[in-house]
């Protein structure tokens, strides 16, 4: 049986990836801090799961994590768990930065390592790290530390992607940037965006499609939000950081 193993499953996007995941046959393995989400998660599922309470946020989590499910033989890690902050940097909490630092670069980098040696000595697998469309883009005023968290899965994704063809290998390691997706991130954040989000569904399940079917490196799942990535690329860096601040300045609440 083909087991998937998920960070942030307890809710939004994570859990959606991991509904899907469990409806293509995959056992699962779901990760979060928040039980009751998981255990109301697995009622929903098609196939057998097992949790694993983690602070992601804990580097010694994360290895110990690793340590207590590699002899499962997965073959996906969905990197998901992940939160952004707004606000000015001079102003926003630096405890809350440094753990979303943690989470949001950290742990995937940690998860990503040791995950992907197994699965090149197997030469097998799939790693999906859902970054944002944020990762994309110049820079992110008022919510500086979260658009460099991302920018850095994005690099990070496209140099081990390029590492792995280089070497031949048939393991897989993609970036999802989404745009706004309606899940509690706003809330979390704080924000409110401007943009409609796409629904969480269509979101893991367009990730999975372009991840299994056309194994792409960067996935962005809508077009509005295509769009805005190649203008983005068109543009002189100033003018691109005043309107991202712009709408970064109207998603406050
Ligand atoms: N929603 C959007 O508009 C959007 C757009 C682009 C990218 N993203 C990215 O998508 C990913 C999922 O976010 P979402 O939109 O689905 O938001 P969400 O509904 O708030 O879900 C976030 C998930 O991350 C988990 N998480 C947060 N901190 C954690 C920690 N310290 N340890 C373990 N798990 C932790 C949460 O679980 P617990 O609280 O139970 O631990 C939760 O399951 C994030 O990486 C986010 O940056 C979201």
């Amino acid at each position: 049986m083909k087991t998937a193993l998920v960070t942030g499953a307890s809710s939004g996007i994570g859990y959606e990836m991991s509904r899907v995941l469990s409806h293509l046959g995959y056992e699962l393995i779901l990760v979060a801090r928040r039980e009751d989400r998981l255990l109301e998660l697995q009622k929903v599922l098609e196939t057998h799961s097992e949790i694993v309470l983690c602070d992601l946020s804990k580097e010694d989590e994360c290895k110990e994590l690793y340590k207590k499910v590699k002899e499962k033989d997965i073959s996906v890690l969905i990197n998901n768990a992940g939160f952004g902050l707004c606000g000015n940097f001079t102003e926003t909490d630096l405890d809350k930065e440094l753990s979303m630092i943690n989470v949001n670069i950290k742990a995937v980098h940690i998860l990503t390592k040791l995950f992907l040696k197994d699965f090149v000595k197997k030469d097998d697998g799939y790693i999906l790290n859902v970054a944002s469309s944020a990762g994309l883009m110049a820079g992110g005023p008022l919510m500086a530390t979260y658009y460099a968290t991302k920018a850095y899965v994005v690099d990070l994704t496209r140099a081990v992607n390029t590492e792995l063809a280089d070497m031949g290998s048939n393991v897989y390691v993609g970036a999802l940037c989404p745009g706004p997706v309606d899940t509690e991130f706003s809330e979390v954040a704080d924000v409110k965006f401007e943009m409609k989000g796409i629904s969480k569904k269509y979101c893991a399940k367009y990730a999975l499609y372009n991840m299994f079917e056309n194994r792409k490196m960067i996935i962005v799942p809508s077009a509005e939000m295509k769009l805005s990535v190649c203008a983005s690329r068109l543009m002189p860096t100033r003018p691109l950081l005043e309107i991202t601040k712009l709408i970064q300045k109207k998603k406050q609440s």
